[in-house]
């Protein structure tokens, strides 16, 4: 089979598609045969990512907070695709405060996002996979919910949990024979618009563009960012079917910082 139609009858719902991993993701989908719905808040970015991609994308507005919001997306891929195949669970932010500047309020926007939205995504993610053919659901976790930084405590705090949510739920799909496999991909420093937002908040503190960035690199052992294509590979490799026998794993993609 070509390359290009490997990933043929995957119908695919990324979450968190407009923008950076989830929307490199969108575009490799597509690229191998899938069909893939970008769901996102990002109205503009979104509509734009999907006409690029032309008959196999659609935009569906997505707040991943909302359990409605999850019911209505995937209703609207299933009734242009067909049944669901692949859950991709990307959206998510990032604002680093330490325990002191942080605020309750803070916090818990964060864990809404990266972990309620992660939790409804795996919840009604199983409940459309296992209603289809199967399939896989693939999380974004973070280097920083396996080790974490000072300035971080709310992120790490959501992307640990989305680890261990990851787990319990491939663990479920396996006791109850559904063939449904779930996986975590962990990512260090990528370089997408949330790592623009480091970017910005270290020029506004006085560090150059340069430092910033030379700062992210130097943490990781190969000495660079990653692209969100590398991301996007190993979520691609995991909801394929040659990933088949993989499931509750930790995939890091990070340059060799967890190593
Ligand atoms: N970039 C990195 O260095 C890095 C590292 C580790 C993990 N990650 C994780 O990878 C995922 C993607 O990050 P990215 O770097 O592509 O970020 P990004 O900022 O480029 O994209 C995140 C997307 O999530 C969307 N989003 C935010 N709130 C939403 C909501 N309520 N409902 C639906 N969509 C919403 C945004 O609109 C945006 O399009 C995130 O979960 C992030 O935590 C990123």
């Amino acid at each position: 089979m070509a390359d290009g139609d490997r990933l043929a009858g995957k119908v695919v719902l990324i979450s968190g598609a407009a923008s950076g991993i989830g929307a490199a993701t969108a575009r490799l989908f597509a690229e191998r045969g899938a069909r893939v719905a970008i769901g996102d808040i990002q109205t503009d970015k979104g509509q734009s990512l999907a006409g690029s991609l032309g008959d196999r994308a659609l935009f569906v507005h997505l707040d991943v907070t909302n359990e409605a919001s999850w019911r209505e997306a995937v209703e609207a891929v299933q009734a242009l695709f067909g049944a669901v195949t692949t859950v991709v669970n990307s959206a998510g932010v990032s604002i680093p405060a330490n325990i002191e500047d942080e605020t309750l309020e803070g916090f818990h926007r964060t864990l809404a996002i990266n972990l309620d939205g992660t939790f409804l995504g795996c919840k009604i993610g199983v409940e459309a996979l296992k209603a289809g053919r199967g399939g896989a659901i693939v999380n974004l976790a973070s280097t920083l919910g396996a080790k974490s930084g000072a300035i971080f405590p709310s992120y790490s705090a959501s992307k640990g949990a989305v680890r261990m949510l990851t787990r319990s739920v491939a663990l479920h799909c396996a006791e109850q024979g559904y063939d449904i496999r779930v996986n975590a991909v962990l990512p260090g420093a990528i370089h997408t618009e949330m790592v623009e937002g480091y970017i910005a908040a270290g020029e506004a503190a006085g560090a150059t563009r340069e430092q910033v960035i030379g700062n992210f690199a130097q943490v990781h052992p190969m000495k660079r960012l990653g692209r969100p294509e590398e991301a996007a590979a190993a979520i691609v490799f995991l909801a394929s079917d040659e990933a088949g026998f993989i499931t509750g794993a930790d995939l890091p993609v990070d340059g060799g910082f967890l190593a």
